[in-house]
């Protein structure tokens, strides 16, 4: 299904066409009266839905992006400490293929560079929205800066990578069907984007091709309860409270015997 774009700010027309024609979104004439759509105001761009919540967007200026940045926890994060930041020597390159947005702000904060590789064209349109805005914000626009969006499926873009291209790390965090209910529903920013997005079915070959990519590791977030990818057991595990990171270390692979 596809989600459509409105315009809803008459001095905007020329980025809403844009917007449109990138993330290939038909642009509507009429606020819709019901599902989901994605709509422009004066000040960005939202997902909207009738009824249910309110609007739902991506930020990287604002509210939790600040909280974030400005207290943190730096590099003792638990995304930071899951791709090797913590005491790292050189700071590593990622590519964050799933990247509704938030942990690749919070790497890039750090200092990562970060390539942020999205499907979704709803996701991709929001992200693209917010790191407009982040890049006019004194505040974040040299985090912004380490950003890149990549409007694609991350399962194909990782295979076109040459050699000198591939990042350090990979980082992997799907929607997946078995998503823990009780803090979804706290999350209605998650709803909606389960709701517009669904669930990622493919995401063995997700792992594959980010195995196949990464220089040192791959880092698949999951539920703390939740099985890994596939059965596929990492080289280490990282626990937190709600989330688990599951590390599958590139050299730990090469080196393990053939089967
Ligand atoms: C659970 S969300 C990621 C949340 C993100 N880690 C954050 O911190 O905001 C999953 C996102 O990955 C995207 N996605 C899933 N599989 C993908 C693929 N193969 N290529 C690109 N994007 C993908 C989905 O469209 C969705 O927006």
């Amino acid at each position: 299904m596809t989600t459509p774009l409105y315009c809803a700010e008459a001095a905007r027309r020329d980025y809403a066409q844009r917007l449109a024609e990138r993330f290939q979104l038909p642009l509507l004439s009429r606020r819709p009266t019901d599902g989901y759509w994605l709509e422009l105001g004066a000040e960005r761009l939202e997902l909207v839905t009738t009824g249910k919540h309110g609007a739902v967007y991506a930020e990287f200026v604002e509210g939790a992006a600040r909280h974030r940045r400005e207290q943190g926890g730096g590099r003792g994060q638990p995304v930071a400490k899951a791709i090797g930041l913590k005491g790292a020597k050189e700071i590593p390159s990622v590519v964050d293929a799933t990247a509704l947005g938030r942990d690749s702000f919070v790497l890039a904060s750090l200092g990562c560079h970060v390539t942020l590789v999205e499907r979704s064209p709803v996701a991709a349109a929001l992200l693209f929205d917010a790191l407009d805005r982040a890049s006019s914000h004194t505040d974040t626009a040299d985090i912004a800066a380490r950003m890149v969006l990549v409007h694609a499926n991350a399962i194909d873009w990782l295979a076109t990578l040459a050699e000198a291209d591939k990042p350090d790390v990979v980082l992997v965090d799907p929607m997946f069907p078995d998503t823990d209910k009780k803090s979804a529903a706290a999350k209605k920013d998650m709803q909606a984007f389960q709701q517009v997005i669904g669930d990622d079915l493919d995401t063995l070959a997700l792992l594959s091709a980010a195995l196949a990519a990464a220089r040192r590791r791959v880092v698949v977030k999951r539920p703390r309860l939740g099985p890994a990818i596939a059965g596929i057991a990492p080289s280490a595990v990282l626990d937190g409270k709600s989330t688990r990171f599951d590390l599958y270390s590139i050299k730990a692979l090469n080196s393990s015997p053939a089967a």
